[in-house]
């Protein structure tokens, strides 16, 4: 599906990076960024014109082809790996800073996920995030109608015990990113520390 998605001329998200990552980027540490289910690659070409190291891990080809352009294009550089996420190996103790921006993984896949983000994530490393909340198909402005692949403060918390987390909040705000982000939505946004 994703491929399918990425082939249509243009940037399915747009090019410029989500808000909330633009609001909260100097939270991430200076180093190496691990960003999950980058897509097309506007927020590693960001981080990347920032100064971090980013690496971009996603399943679709097609998305992480149009993520080395767009990173050419900003004379920028992201190393990019095509992997399911549940095969991709995190390592521990390695990363600086991991992203997920609107990934939308079923919750079983997505906790097995979440627990290798814990473990790759240097202590003091940070996690940062924006999800659509399961209000969100009622909302219809992105994100389909899968309530299974959305999360909430509570499966953030469940999920990461090792975190402390320094915001993490469920709000309601405009999204537009290109064309199949739409609109007023129902997001959770989180930032988390790996706990030393
Ligand atoms: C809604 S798009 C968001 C893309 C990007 N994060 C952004 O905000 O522009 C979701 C992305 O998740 C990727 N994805 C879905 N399941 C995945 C998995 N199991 N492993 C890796 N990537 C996955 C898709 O290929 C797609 O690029």
């Amino acid at each position: 599906m994703w491929d399918e998605r990425y082939k249509s001329e243009g940037y399915a998200y747009g090019t410029l990076p989500n808000d909330f990552l633009v609001e909260y980027k100097d939270s991430l540490p200076k180093g190496k960024i691990l960003s999950l289910a980058e897509g097309e690659g506007r927020n590693a070409v960001f981080l990347a014109k920032q100064g971090y190291a980013v690496t971009a891990v996603d399943s679709s080809a097609v998305g992480l082809e149009k993520a080395l352009d767009l990173a050419s294009v900003a004379n920028v550089s992201i190393e990019c790996v095509h992997a399911d996420l549940l095969d991709f190996d995190f390592g521990e103790n390695c990363w600086d800073g991991v992203i997920s921006i609107f990934c939308p993984l079923p919750s079983e896949v997505r906790k097995a996920v979440h627990k290798k983000v814990e473990i790759g994530l240097r202590a003091g490393g940070v996690f940062l995030t924006e999800s659509y909340t399961p209000d969100q198909p009622k909302y219809g402005t992105g994100g389909g109608d899968c309530i299974d692949t959305m999360q909430s403060k509570a499966s953030l918390i469940q999920e990461f015990p090792h975190l402390q987390f320094s915001h993490l909040a469920e709000v309601e705000r405009r999204i537009i990113e290109g064309v199949y982000h739409t609109g007023l939505a129902s997001v959770v946004q989180a930032i988390g520390y790996k706990k030393t």
